[in-house]
């Protein structure tokens, strides 16, 4: 399943970057390219970091 269909960047892709470190939508951009394209997958990009990250929901925007 894709996280980003623009960039073709698969929902493990997305996972394994933030696994890594990548825990702002910015960050798992630089890490796979995701939501670089169109940007209507962002909302779909930080529920799968919240879901993986969750104190990045208690982040001040
Ligand atoms: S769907 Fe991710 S940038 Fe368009």
């Amino acid at each position: 399943m894709f996280a980003c269909i623009c960039c073709a960047v698969s929902v493990d892709e997305v996972n394994a970057a933030i696994d890594a470190g990548a825990d702002t939508v910015d960050a798992v951009s630089d890490a796979t390219y995701a939501g670089t394209g169109c940007g209507t997958c962002h909302e779909r990009l930080e529920d799968l970091i919240e879901a993986r990250c969750p104190l990045a929901a208690l982040r001040v925007a």
